[in-house]
């Protein structure tokens, strides 16, 4: 059995940690998982008169989430918060109402700055954002990733044993997660 995962990188630079993170955890994943990005950055500004209606980068991303088994959102923190090209990701793909894409999806969440609190509350804020799309979240382990960039190569290798093991766990027990759900109740 694998699983389908679709990620998330909610940063649009082309110099992003967050990036070079996602290729890390891809690399350490378990070999039954198997990740796909789901792009973010093509898609217009949120606009509710398109809902019903909606821009072609928009319907692609619905049917990306809904084809993936679970969801993996890999994002930086700006201003304490969600960056806006993920929020508008994530607004877009909810609506229209009574279609969210993210209806009982096995999720999990992660991020990298700089700084020492790497991420944590916009780590907060996604769940709270993904907790009122009733996705279904791994709760524990969290991990909030202080980047250092010696510990990275450009291609994902984690040169720190210790980093790589919380990494290949976070991704461990996140397989474990999507098990659980999935055999309570496979997504439809
Ligand atoms: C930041 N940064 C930042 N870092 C942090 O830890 N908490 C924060 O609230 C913010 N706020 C913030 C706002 C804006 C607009 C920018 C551009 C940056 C710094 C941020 O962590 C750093 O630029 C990372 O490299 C961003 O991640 P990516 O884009 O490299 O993946």
């Amino acid at each position: 059995m694998v699983y389908r995962v679709g990620y998330f990188v909610g940063s649009l630079s082309k110099d992003s940690i967050n990036r070079v993170l996602s290729k890390a955890l891809v690399k350490l994943a378990p070999d039954d998982l198997e990740l796909t990005e789901i792009p973010i950055g093509d898609l217009p500004l949120f606009n509710r008169d398109d809902e019903m209606d909606p821009p072609q980068a928009v319907t692609e991303l619905k049917r990306a989430i809904e084809a993936a088994q679970a969801i993996l959102i890999i994002t930086p923190e700006y201003n304490r918060s969600i960056p806006g090209p993920l929020k508008n990701a994530l607004d877009w793909a909810s609506r229209p109402y009574g279609q969210n894409s993210f209806d009982h999806v096995p999720a999990a969440v992660i991020g990298a700055s700089p700084g020492n609190i790497g991420t944590a509350l916009a780590q907060q804020s996604v769940r709270g954002v993904l907790s009122f799309c009733n996705a279904r979240q791994m709760t524990s382990p969290e991990a909030y990733i202080k980047f250092d960039p010696e510990v990275y190569g450009t291609d994902g290798e984690v040169t720190d044993e210790g980093t790589r093991a919380i990494l290949t766990t976070f991704m461990q027990e996140f397989r474990t997660h999507i098990e659980r759900v999935l055999t309570v109740l496979p997504r439809a």
